[in-house]
């Protein structure tokens, strides 16, 4: 995929040549089309006279200039004209914010279907009420329209073809000055290019096949951008490797990995932006491919399992953005542990039990639940290391999350009322909804085994809530929060700007979290 870029446009759209000119209309609002040729407003007027013009949500029409009597006036320039509709009625700040994400989704898809072949320049006229304060509302615009612009470059020839004789690069888009060509819209712009582009990378991660994305190239990505960013010295990457985890005693982490001819990796990157400032861990689940081992999955849809290392591509790609934003006021550590779980002759066996980082040992009843294994070794890790003041974990963890969610809330589970209400504010923002699930003792007792400290699985029941119980076991006293995103990390969550194939969650909501993070303590 191309990278899209984001330009501020001070002069009338009349005057705009380019490939397209899009007018994002709001319900209420569209008429208002003062300043604008009374030839477009006797169009629009005509569309909605048809009852084509809101006929439905996030209504995409095109108008060509070229088609229009302009009946002396000075024809606009552009090549083309999309009307870009949605209706923000009277929902709350941030249903609205998703509609203008939606609506961006849908105007990034309109253009790549006839604008894609040559690119070019796109001035997108925002609507005269913006509802939103303008850096807000350009935020979730350039949000929409980077992330609904996204396509996975696979591996299909005629694609590769295609690509290649694109005559010109990538859209430029052009937003409109006056109200909003402030410095600080600027930034925003930037900000969320930013974001969008990591989510974009991590869709990338995660749609890339298991043997196309392994440990190694967790690993790999690690350094490349502790050392693109080490010019600013923000980023500090460093390889656990397993020779390593051998003498730290990570022996979980090693277990799963024995049924793969891959060595696993962990890979550790901080991020510092103050002493002063209080550091979260953020560990991420990176199985590059969980075929269950010796407990096997069924063969239908195991190669989803691919997959299974969203959350390591979240927390990878988000490090990466901290140092592009170079975010204040927090300090964070990522971990990605990642292996692959595979039944080969040397595989861990269902009963074998294993000695983790600080010394608690667990009975391996299922070999298929590896995540656990491997986050609980990156946490007590992290925690006995770096002594952060809170962690969160994202991880594909359980298909319980998938039974009792569904596809479209990720399943929060947390020993910390502040902590827990600051992350479902975050996603609630970012329109990646999260949903608490409780933890208690209770809960803990299926996971009490015969010969070891904890079993790894309970029997069905509850089955996100004891996984997070079993993660619980490691943090301690320090506030954590646990996201389960089995449901959300690829396919069913698909709307305009979340395709098919991962969808990169969780990456903006822990963005938004922790550039809060200071109100965090304040609530
Ligand atoms: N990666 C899977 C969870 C998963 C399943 C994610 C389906 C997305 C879709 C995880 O490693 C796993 O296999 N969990 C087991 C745990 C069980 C054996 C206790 C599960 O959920 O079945
Ligand atoms: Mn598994
Ligand atoms: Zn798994």
């Amino acid at each position: 995929m191309k990278k899209a870029s984001f330009q501020v446009f001070d002069a009338e759209p009349a005057s705009f040549s380019g490939a397209a000119l899009v007018y994002m209309l709001e319900r209420s609002d569209w008429q208002d089309l003062q300043g604008h040729s009374p030839v477009l407003a006797a169009a629009l007027h005509h569309l909605s006279d048809c009852g084509d013009l809101f006929a439905k949500d996030e209504q995409m029409v095109w108008l060509y200039p070229a088609l229009l009597d302009w009946q002396g006036e000075q024809p606009y320039r552009v090549k083309r004209i999309l009307l870009a509709t949605f209706t923000a009625a009277d929902a709350g700040y941030d249903a609205l914010r998703e509609k203008i994400r939606l609506c961006a989704g849908s105007i990034a898809q309109q253009l790549r279907g006839n604008t894609g072949i040559d690119g070019g320049d796109v001035l997108v006229l925002c609507p005269h009420k913006l509802l939103l304060a303008p850096d807000d509302f350009a935020r979730h615009l350039v949000e929409g329209l980077v992330l609904g612009g996204y396509s996975f470059q696979g591996y299909k020839k005629e694609e590769e073809a295609a690509e290649g004789k694109k005559k010109s690069g990538p859209i430029r888009y052009f937003l409109p000055g006056g109200e909003i060509a402030a410095k600080e819209l600027r930034q925003n712009i930037k900000q969320a290019q930013i974001v969008a582009q990591a989510v974009c990378t991590a869709r990338d991660m995660g749609n890339q096949p298991a043997n196309r994305w392994t440990p190694a190239d967790f690993a790999a990505y690690a350094e490349r951008i502790a050392q693109e960013a080490n010019k600013k010295k923000k980023l500090k990457a460093t390889i656990i490797d397993q020779a390593e985890m051998r003498t730290l005693g990570m022996e979980a982490i090693l277990a799963v990995s024995r049924g793969s001819a891959l060595p696993p990796t962990l890979s550790v990157i901080e991020y510092w932006s103050g002493k002063k400032y209080p550091t979260v861990l953020l560990v991420g689940k990176g199985l590059t491919f969980d075929s269950g081992g010796i407990s096997a999955k069924p063969p239908a849809g195991m190669e989803d399992m691919k997959f299974d290392m969203c959350g390591g591509a979240a927390v990878m790609v988000l490090m990466q953005a901290l140092a592009e934003l170079n975010m204040p006021g927090v300090n964070v550590v990522g971990m990605v542990p990642a292996t692959e779980n595979l039944s080969g002759s040397a595989a861990i066996k269902p009963g074998d039990v294993v000695r983790h980082y600080g010394g608690l040992h667990a009975e391996v009843v299922n070999t298929d639940a590896e995540g656990r294994l491997i986050l609980a070794d990156a946490i007590a890790y992290g925690i006995a290391t770096y002594s952060p003041d809170a962690v969160i974990d994202i991880a594909t963890l359980t298909g319980a999350a998938v039974v009792g969610l569904g596809h479209h809330y990720s399943c929060l589970l947390a020993n910390d009322e502040r902590l827990s209400e600051h992350l479902l504010k975050a996603g609630q923002e970012s329109g990646e909804p999260l949903w608490r699930l409780p933890l208690g003792p209770e809960y803990r007792k299926q996971l009490d085994s015969t010969v070891a400290d904890i079993k790894n699985a309970g029997d069905r029941s509850g089955g996100t809530i004891t996984a997070a119980c079993y993660l619980q076991e490691f943090v301690g006293t320090t506030p954590w929060a646990h996201v389960d995103i089995a449901g959300t990390a690829w396919n069913f969550t698909e709307k305009s700007y979340v395709p098919k194939g991962a969808s990169g969650t969780g990456v903006r909501t822990l963005v938004r979290a922790l550039a809060n993070w200071e109100k965090l303590n304040r609530s």
